[in-house]
């Protein structure tokens, strides 16, 4: 059986939308598009015609870099858009939940209450480093539970999850629930991705992106990967042509060879960066707790969180507060040895106080 069964029955049933054949060396009369091409038109494929409807080339070379098959991948607009399509392929509107933990990235509940997917979150404690409780997690399922959403490192605590808590909820929950593992921040910990996993597990689904540790944010290009019937699922729900003609040659050069070697030695800045930065810290009085990151970014608490988020923005140093459970806290992201080293001024300043 696939979990690809548990998704609303009308996306199971939806036909992917047929585009125009795109044949090279052809007079394209088929599409409606314009014949010439604009002076302000500088990509090396033309603007003029459609992007493929999804990018064959940089599918596989996706798949190659995170380890599936190309029909086990579909590349997404940021993982952002990922997340949306799980859950408007598997929730029905009122009916069907996510679990997911707290604190923890707030996207997935913004999209389960654009899709009016229920949502159950379970409470992780500060005490115990933000660890996943599988038992909770599993407690928190019932017949509803389409999407189990963890996120490992996860933001904003920068906590890995377990392979054996990723293991137990998988099989406690097969065939009943696909746990999505969002892993944005993967190549900045020690663990290798759960990719590996999913040969042994049908209802394991993974997030990847070039956001973080390639420096592509704005280029918007994640990847999900998972079963392939449920890819090819997300694949008849996604936009056509979702992946614009200049992404698609941006994120070309973001996989080559010199690039990636480029952004290995930045990771390894950024991890080190992280380190000096938590340690430096540490000995400062204004700071009462660091938790240990496997992220590029890390969470500290703080003597006065609303009183260091004024002075560094005035000392145009932005950080990031939460609230909520989390009001004696600020999550810091890692920047260039001299960002780093403003930050630090700018917390030693606030020390003085
Ligand atoms: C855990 C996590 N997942 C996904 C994303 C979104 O990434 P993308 O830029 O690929 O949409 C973020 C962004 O901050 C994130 O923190």
């Amino acid at each position: 059986m696939t979990i690809a069964r548990l998704a609303r029955e009308e996306i199971q049933a939806l036909k992917p939308y047929e585009a125009a054949v795109q044949v090279d060396d052809t007079i394209r009369l088929n599409a409606n598009e314009a014949p010439w091409t604009s002076s302000g038109d500088h990509f090396r494929r033309p603007l003029n015609r459609y992007p493929e409807i999804r990018p064959a080339q940089l599918r596989a070379a996706l798949a190659g870099r995170y380890g599936c098959d190309a029909g086990n991948l579909l590349v997404t607009r940021g993982t952002s858009e990922a997340i949306d399509l799980l859950i408007r392929v598997f929730c029905r509107a009122g009916r069907d939940s996510i679990v997911t933990t707290r604190p923890t990235f707030s996207m997935y509940r913004h999209y389960a209450n654009v899709q009016g997917a229920l949502l159950r979150e379970v409470a992780t404690s500060r005490e115990n480093d933000f660890a996943v409780a599988a038992g909770e997690i599993l407690d928190a399922c019932d017949d509803t539970t389409r999407l189990i959403f963890l996120c490992s490192p996860n933001n904003p605590t920068g906590t890995t999850l377990p392979r054996t808590t990723l293991q137990e909820v998988l099989e406690e929950r097969r065939n009943q629930s696909a746990v999505v593992v969002d892993e944005a921040y993967i190549e900045f910990a020690d663990e290798p991705s759960v990719v590996e996993l999913l040969d042994r597990n049908d209802n394991l689904i993974v997030l990847r992106t070039l956001s973080k540790a390639l420096a592509f944010a704005g280029a918007r290009c994640g990847s999900v990967i998972g079963p392939r019937e449920v890819i090819d699922m997300l694949d008849a729900v996604q936009a056509p042509y979702a992946l614009a003609t200049p992404v698609v040659e941006c994120v070309e050069n973001a996989l080559q060879a010199e690039s990636l070697s480029e952004a290995d030695s930045w990771v390894t800045q950024v991890i080190s960066e992280r380190e000096r930065l938590i340690a430096a810290l540490a000995e400062s009085t204004f700071v009462k707790h660091i938790w240990p990151s496997s992220a590029n970014f890390f969470l500290m608490q703080v003597k006065d969180a609303e009183l260091l988020m004024q002075r560094s923005s005035t000392d145009k140093v932005l950080l990031r507060y939460f609230g909520g459970v989390l009001s004696d806290c600020v999550r810091i992201t890692v920047g260039t040895p001299n960002e780093n080293d403003r930050l630090l001024e700018t917390i030693a300043r606030v020390a003085e106080v």
